[in-house]
């Protein structure tokens, strides 16, 4: 391991690659990237980037997104299977008949959709910025948001918006226990419920914050002496427990199976071996139809514009 975590690096300097992961990442991963962060944060990071290749380190629509906005650069992705089942929960001809059938809506998409369903919308948001931006919007604007139904609904309920939303999900979010969370929060009444927005109303109900992987990580930074049941994909955990060695994190557990925690099978497709593999071949290869990508560019940077407007 020790030897390919040292011809990963040889591999990055000779081809002026950037290494970029995503908090749901295996652990040695997240440790040998250059960047890691969660979906806004890696956007940024790609729109600003100066390598010649980005690795990314992730699932297909992060590299879909990269490439989106550096088409000059290789983007590369360790496999090329690493898909998301919410992007997948919304195809781009369904939700354009959707937004057919409701005229006069501004349409905003979660950053996780494929390019083509980007195409078809008028600003991207990520978890981290999604109620901002809605909250931008005049009260009055009729808006249709995709493709995560609790995140949108959960928008809905904090903004008092009536946004129209498109009933997609992430199978990982929406594995969690009501249960089994509540059995878990009396066996440690001391403890904070971190939860991410793309958790079920059931979920979202019993925690204490709830916000984008970065949000969570950030609260925990900021209050390090509490303990945290977390409800998101256990990778961010990783990040946390560096981040605060001394506090007590406890994985929120599924509805099914014997396993403590929750991962996404696609985020956990790249291992090393791939990583070194893809660097070394350049491949696989992210691309983008040139039509669709002139389209999709132009919601993604409205959300880096906005978000940075909003410092976020
Ligand atoms: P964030 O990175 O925005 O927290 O979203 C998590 C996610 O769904 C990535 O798959
Ligand atoms: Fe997609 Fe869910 Fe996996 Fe994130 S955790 S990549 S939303 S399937």
């Amino acid at each position: 391991m020790e030897n390919l975590v040292e011809a990963i690096k040889q591999l990055k300097k000779e081809k002026n690659a950037l290494i970029m992961g995503h908090y749901y990442q295996r652990s040695e991963i997240q440790d040998i990237a250059d960047y890691i962060g969660d979906s806004l944060a890696l956007a940024q990071q790609a729109a600003r980037t100066e390598a010649d290749i980005i690795v990314m380190c992730g699932v297909h629509f992060m590299g879909e997104t990269a490439k989106v906005l550096c088409p000059e650069k290789k983007v590369l992705v360790p496999d090329m299977q690493a898909g998301c089942s919410l992007a997948d929960s919304c195809p781009a001809d369904a939700f354009g008949q959707f937004i057919k059938e409701h005229p006069g809506h501004t349409v905003i998409s979660y950053v996780n959709t494929t390019a083509a369903v980007k195409a078809l919308t008028d600003v991207v948001v990520t978890s981290s910025n999604a109620r901002q931006i809605v909250e931008s919007f005049p009260q009055e604007e009729k808006i249709i948001f995709g493709p995560d139904r609790n995140l949108g609904s959960y928008i809905n309920s904090v903004t008092g918006r009536h946004m129209l939303v498109w009933d997609g999900a992430c199978h990982v979010h929406e594995q969690f226990s009501v249960e089994k969370l509540a059995e878990l929060k009396s066996r440690h009444p001391e403890a904070l419920v971190l939860a991410h927005p793309e958790c079920k109303k059931a979920v979202l109900a019993q925690a204490d914050v709830v916000g984008s992987t970065a949000a969570l990580l950030k609260y925990a930074v900021a209050h390090p002496e509490k303990t945290y049941i977390v409800a998101t994909e256990s990778g961010i955990l990783h990040e946390m427990r560096k981040r605060c060695p001394q506090t007590t994190f406890i994985p929120a557990p599924p509805s099914t199976g014997t396993c403590a925690c929750n991962e996404c099978n696609y985020m956990r497709l790249n291992t090393l071996e791939k990583l070194y593999q893809c660097l070394k071949d350049e491949s696989p290869e992210i691309t983008v139809d040139p039509a669709i990508a002139a389209k999709a560019v132009k919601p993604i940077r409205r959300m880096l514009e906005i978000s940075a407007r909003l410092g976020l």
